[in-house]
């Protein structure tokens, strides 16, 4: 096991109707009484939350400045107009009601608004951040784990550039999650969460670090969580306990529990905001066309890390005829779990043309000059095998 420091001070309030707390735990950690507020598309508006919040928020005598209609995959334009509110209002706190696509752009906002040069310089690693407003997070999809992850992924809409940036200092101060909030999901965006959180989790799961055994069982144990409690929601939106499972196996999944003392992978991560980039396909979609195809790839490097994926999380009897067997078919039953939660697994699927595969590796590895991941180091012309092997 690899040293580690861990520390995660994000606030966590969890459960039913604790969004009418959002406006006593504003005030608790602003240090103004006017925030910025940061909200998508409408379905905060369509559920009610909206309204909930606002009531909250002004019981509390919190004033609001609103930066709505934050897109999926979500761009550097607003961010840089958040920047622009805060400054011009004196705002010293940021609030993200909705998904992971409002959350990270209420923390680019926050890194944005104390430093003198362009905010993206934080997203190419030009820059690295030295202090952020405080961020507070109302969280409606379960996915991304932003809720209380060091992480911010932003779209630059000049070259759709999707890149990400991490420091605990943009880690939520509170996260407010209540698992009704997610009845409304769309069933796709359910699914999309479904794989981003087991994406999260294999990530930190494919490890060159020895004697983790401790991660390997809560990874196992987080994964087979979801693949029990997906299809139980899918089937049936309000069922609160399957609703709360998920959320917060959503949370642990990416609060670097499960990441201490081993060294992630990231690959596919990497791999897939090229496709989301370039195509705007949902991340988490993404996600599943690359992890089958980027599995297929890597296997041999360490084939007993993968048959215990396969025999723990997915079942695969022992007596499989051969390791190759049960690693293959291990890979083959997260696929089918992937395309039975109605996620396309190939490019094809994704409506991702073959044309691109070429750009996207460009874009991933600065034009061939750098490799990504940890547990097997991939280089441009790997990432256009693997993109191969999801067509
Ligand atoms: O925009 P609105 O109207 O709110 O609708 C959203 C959006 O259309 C809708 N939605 C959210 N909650 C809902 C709901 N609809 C009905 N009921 C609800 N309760 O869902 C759609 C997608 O929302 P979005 O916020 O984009 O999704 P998600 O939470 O999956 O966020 C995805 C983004 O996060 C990044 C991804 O790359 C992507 O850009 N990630 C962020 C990470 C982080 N900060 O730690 C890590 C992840 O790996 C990921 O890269
Ligand atoms: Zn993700």
């Amino acid at each position: 096991m690899e040293n580690f420091i861990f520390k995660n001070a994000t606030e966590i309030i969890f459960g039913k109707d604790t969004e009418n707390l959002v406006g006593s735990k504003v005030k608790e950690y602003s240090k103004s009484d006017k925030i910025l507020f940061c909200y998508g598309g409408g379905s905060i508006k369509r559920s009610g939350l909206y309204d909930r919040v606002i009531k909250s928020l002004k019981e509390n005598g919190i004033e609001f400045i609103e930066l709505p209609g934050i897109k999926p995959n979500p761009r550097l334009g607003p961010v840089k107009e958040g920047i622009r509110l805060c400054r011009e209002n004196n705002i010293k706190f940021v609030l993200s009601v909705g998904g992971g696509s409002s959350a990270d752009t209420a923390k680019a906002i926050a890194v944005g608004v104390p430093y003198k040069g362009d905010v993206w310089d934080f997203y190419t690693g030009k820059a690295e951040v030295k202090e952020a407003l405080p961020v507070g997070v109302v969280i409606t999809l379960p996915a991304t784990g932003t809720e209380s992850s060091n992480s911010s992924v932003i779209m630059n809409e000049d070259g759709w550039f999707k890149k990400g940036l991490n420091t605990v200092l943009i880690r939520p101060a509170f996260s407010i999650m209540n698992p009704e909030l997610t009845f409304t999901l769309p069933e796709y965006q359910t699914a999309c969460g479904a794989c981003d959180i087991m994406a999260h989790i294999m990530e930190r799961y494919f490890t060159n670090v020895k004697h983790v055994d401790i991660t390997d069982r809560l990874c196992e144990a987080a994964l087979r969580n979801v693949i029990n409690n997906a299809p139980i929601v899918l089937k049936d939106p309000k069922n609160y306990d399957a609703r709360a499972e998920i959320m917060w196996t959503g949370t642990i999944a990416h609060n670097d529990v499960l990441s201490a003392g081993r060294i992630g992978d990231w690959a596919s991560h990497k791999i897939e905001h090229e496709l989301s980039g370039e195509t705007d396909i949902a991340h988490g979609a993404g996600l599943a066309i690359v992890f089958p195809a980027w599995m297929k790839y890597v296997y041999k490097h360490d084939i007993n890390r993968f048959v215990q994926f396969a025999v723990r999380v997915w079942d695969v009897d022992l007596s499989y005829s051969s390791c190759e067997d049960i690693v293959l078919e291990g890979i083959r039953r997260m696929t089918a779990f992937f395309k039975s939660m109605g996620l396309p697994v190939t490019l094809k699927e994704g409506s991702i043309g073959e044309d691109k595969i070429e750009e996207m590796a460009n874009k991933c590895t600065d034009n061939g000059t750098k490799t990504v991941g940890q547990f097997v180091k991939l280089n441009k012309d790997d990432i256009v095998k693997i993109l191969n092997l999801a067509k």
